[in-house]
């Protein structure tokens, strides 16, 4: 199969929505990073996007709608609190899991009697899902376990020959994967950090608990109990007080005849003296939209990757941190 690489206008859009009906899989570009869509009413459809991805069968897909996509049906119910959160944070980086009235197909949820649904800010994916005007099940669009993409590009690194068409919206603004909340109970649950952090989302629901895994116990989202956001090549890791370890472990893999390169924020760089590095920035929200565009860079240039932890705080900073940690292998 030939994989198109089109920007989003009437021509493109309307395949789009030919290959959507068809039961084809489509990637689209979001504000966070880009999505492998499916129609979430077609099992067919949906089995695919878990085999192009190598996706485990027991983690779900968000389902993705248009800002006016009436989704009532799809849903029972919700909490008094939602109608805040959705006024505040709707559509953007904020992704919302009701009790399922089972509309969508079984394959979405993996069983779960929850769904998850996003309305997604950018004006490429609001374009697309108004174009389709379907519930679209997607996940992030890289081989499972890969670093998630931000351009099209990545998209096709992943799935050239494997899907008919890339929506080509340019670099996600955003850059890491949305924020994750469980609004079932009487308290929302953030399952997943993202831009959307859990301060700003207690200031207005009025309380927001963070969820921890506890060992042993069988994940609220089964994706959180993966590894996951891995670049492909070697890594290690350290805080911003073990620089001198760092850089020796830099010198000795540049002894053996490889490349290794730093990844840290700004501030880090003087300290380098020189050595090759990538730069996240200096705010949380400047290394959500650049940390996985330079892991997909890393990847293609250095032999070892050696992460610096940044020292940050507020904002996207869970997000960010969380993201980085489990590139890494660092999560606890
Ligand atoms: O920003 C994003 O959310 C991107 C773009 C494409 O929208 N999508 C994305 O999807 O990151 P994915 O599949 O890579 O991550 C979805 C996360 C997984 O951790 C999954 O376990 C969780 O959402 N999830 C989905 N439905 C759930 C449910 N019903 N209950 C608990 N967790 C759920
Ligand atoms: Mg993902």
């Amino acid at each position: 199969m030939k994989t198109a690489i089109l920007p989003p206008n009437e021509t493109s859009l309307f395949l789009a929505k030919r290959l959507i009906e068809r039961g084809e899989v489509v990637a689209f570009p979001t504000e966070t990073v880009y999505g492998l869509g499916a129609n979430a009413f077609e099992d067919d459809a949906v089995r695919k996007i878990f085999s192009l991805k190598g996706r485990p069968s027991d983690n779900p897909l968000i389902v993705h709608v248009h800002e006016s996509f009436d989704y009532s049906e799809l849903i029972d119910g919700e909490m008094p609190y939602v109608k805040a959160l959705k006024e505040a944070f709707l559509p953007g980086p904020l992704t919302m899991i009701y009790p399922s009235t089972n509309k969508v197909s079984g394959l979405v949820s993996c069983g779960l009697n929850t769904l998850a649904i996003r309305v997604p800010s950018s004006p490429a994916a609001q374009a697309f899902l108004r174009a389709v005007s379907l519930p679209i099940a997607a996940p992030s669009a890289n081989l499972s376990k890969h670093v998630s993409p931000v351009t099209a590009e990545h998209v096709f690194e992943d799935f050239e020959g494997k899907i008919p068409l890339i929506l080509d919206g340019g670099a996600c603004l955003g850059g890491i994967e949305s924020t994750v909340l469980d609004c079932t109970g009487e308290v929302p649950l953030l399952l997943r950090e993202g831009l959307i952090s859990r301060e700003m989302i207690a200031k207005v629901a009025g309380d927001c608990k963070l969820y921890r895994l506890q060992r042993g116990e069988k994940p609220k989202s089964p994706g959180l109990s993966y590894r996951h956001y891995t670049p492909r090549c070697e890594t290690s890791y350290y805080r911003e007080d073990e620089l001198t370890k760092a850089k020796d472990t830099y010198l000795k893999e540049e002894a053996n005849g490889g490349e290794p390169y730093f990844l840290c924020r700004s501030e880090i760089l003087p300290a380098l003296s020189g050595m090759r590095a990538f730069d996240l920035g200096s705010t949380a929200e400047e290394m959500a939209h650049r940390l996985y565009y330079l892991l997909r860079e890393a990847e293609k240039r250095a032999t070892l990757l050696i992460g610096i932890e940044p020292k940050i705080e507020g904002g996207a900073s869970g997000g960010v941190l969380n993201r980085m940690r489990r590139a890494f292998g660092a999560a606890e």
